[in-house]
């Protein structure tokens, strides 16, 4: 019998339903050979406790997708010597750098300043009437914003960084020079700003405090370039999918605008609920390992499916159900082990405080098209590439 190999992303991702083929693998195939858009072929888990381990045990190396032979994924290779590219003990030193800056409670002096800013945004969607886009009013600009003031990134450059990071995440493979020439303007990008910075380390943001560390040059460029990315990406994703996810089913959206309490606890469930990335990203086997009775070799990639362990009946009741009073509520959504989400505390504030503007501000919003027509962007981190609503 020939063994099956699954191509991804699977053929009923990009939607709001449930993935019949997430159901289908957990229950009967939960580690299973998937072939990435590049044509590697890996091991994909689905399973929660299947996907938890594979986040969290250090046999399964995050340094090693950064290696010349590695499986690839997409079209851009990852960046080496991040946080997400590397194990202990070069991890621990690198994650010890800015752990300080993204501490819960340091992280929480930034939330009446982001409130504010998601006030502010609330009023353009006012002005914008009926033609807001979420997206382009404050989907986009709020994270933005805050990650480019924190790592002292000049805000006026956003489009031109915007641009790139938009290619970069492509899953088009016939896109691979774009991809490339985007990826290297990135890293320019922030060699520019880090050679300023190394020069007259003037301010009080976090890339002058990395350049006062005794990380290199290029170092500093590839840890920069991450937590840019990284911290407006996927937050500028979430925030659509969220008010997306609560306005399909208006009902969500009026019991949240009557009960703001709820904001915090609705923020973990959309966490669950929301499908982000389709895949989770690659991990490398160091030794033999057997997970659910399928036997892994040393070298074989290994990725986990954070979005299916969410939906996974074993670890959560009903779990199609978005219930935004969930608890206990133990999702996956921001990782665990050593690679757990860095800017976790940052991302819950911006949700919890745009979630907070939006929903006191128009209580009455709607989506200004059927869920079913809102265009999906097709890309490793997806989310939707326009969210027009009425503000009501
Ligand atoms: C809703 C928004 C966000 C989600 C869903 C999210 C999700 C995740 C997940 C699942 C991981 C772990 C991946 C793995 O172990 O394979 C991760 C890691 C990471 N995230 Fe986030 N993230 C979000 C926002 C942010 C923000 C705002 C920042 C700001 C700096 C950030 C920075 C990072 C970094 C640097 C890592 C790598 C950590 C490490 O490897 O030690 N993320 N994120």
């Amino acid at each position: 019998m020939t063994e099956e190999v699954l191509d991804i992303p699977f053929a009923d991702a990009f939607s709001f339903d449930p993935s019949p083929t997430w159901e289908r693998l957990r229950d009967e195939a939960p580690v299973i050979r998937v072939r990435t858009l590049a044509g590697a072929v890996v091991w994909l888990v689905t399973r929660y406790d299947d996907v938890k381990l594979v986040l969290a045990d250090p046999r399964f190396s995050r340094a090693g997708v950064v290696a010349e032979d590695a499986p690839r994924v997409g079209v851009s290779k990852p960046l080496p010597g991040t946080l997400p590219t590397t194990d202990p003990p070069e991890h621990t030193r690198l994650r010890k750098l800015v752990s300080g800056a993204f501490a819960h409670r340091r992280i929480e002096l930034t939330r009446p300043w982001v409130r504010e800013l998601a006030d502010g945004l609330a009023e353009d969607v006012a002005r914008a009437g009926d033609h807001a886009d979420l997206r382009q009013l404050v989907a986009l600009p709020l994270p933005i914003q805050v990650i480019c003031t924190l790592l002292g990134v000049p805000y006026e450059d956003r489009e031109t960084f915007r641009g790139w990071t938009e290619l970069a995440y492509s899953m088009e493979m016939s896109e691979q020079v774009r991809v490339e020439a985007a990826m290297t303007s990135l890293l320019d990008y922030m060699a520019g700003l880090v050679a300023a910075k190394l020069r007259a380390p003037a301010s009080e943001d976090l890339l002058d405090d990395l350049c006062r560390t005794d990380l290199t040059e290029s170092e500093l460029v590839a840890f920069g370039l991450n937590l840019l990315v990284a911290g407006h990406e996927t937050s500028a994703n979430q925030i659509t999918s969220f008010v997306a996810t609560l306005l399909r089913d208006p009902a969500h959206w009026d019991r949240l605008a009557r009960r703001p309490d709820l904001v915090p606890s609705a923020v973990e469930e959309l966490l669950r609920f929301t499908r982000l990335s389709e895949v989770g990203q690659l991990r490398v086997a160091l030794e033999d390992v057997e997970i659910a009775g399928v036997a892994i070799r040393a070298g074989e990639g290994v990725m986990a499916s954070i979005g299916s362990a969410n939906r996974d009946p074993r670890a959560f009741p009903n779990p199609d159900e978005l219930d935004l009073e969930r608890t206990p509520n133990q999702h996956l959504a921001l990782g665990v082990g050593a690679h757990f989400c860095l800017g976790a505390q940052l991302a819950r504030i911006e949700l919890q405080e745009t979630l907070w503007a939006l929903s006191t501000r128009f209580p009455r919003l709607r989506l200004a098209k059927p869920a079913e027509e809102l265009p999906w962007r097709r890309v490793l981190v997806s989310g939707l590439s326009e969210l027009p609503v009425l503000p009501g």
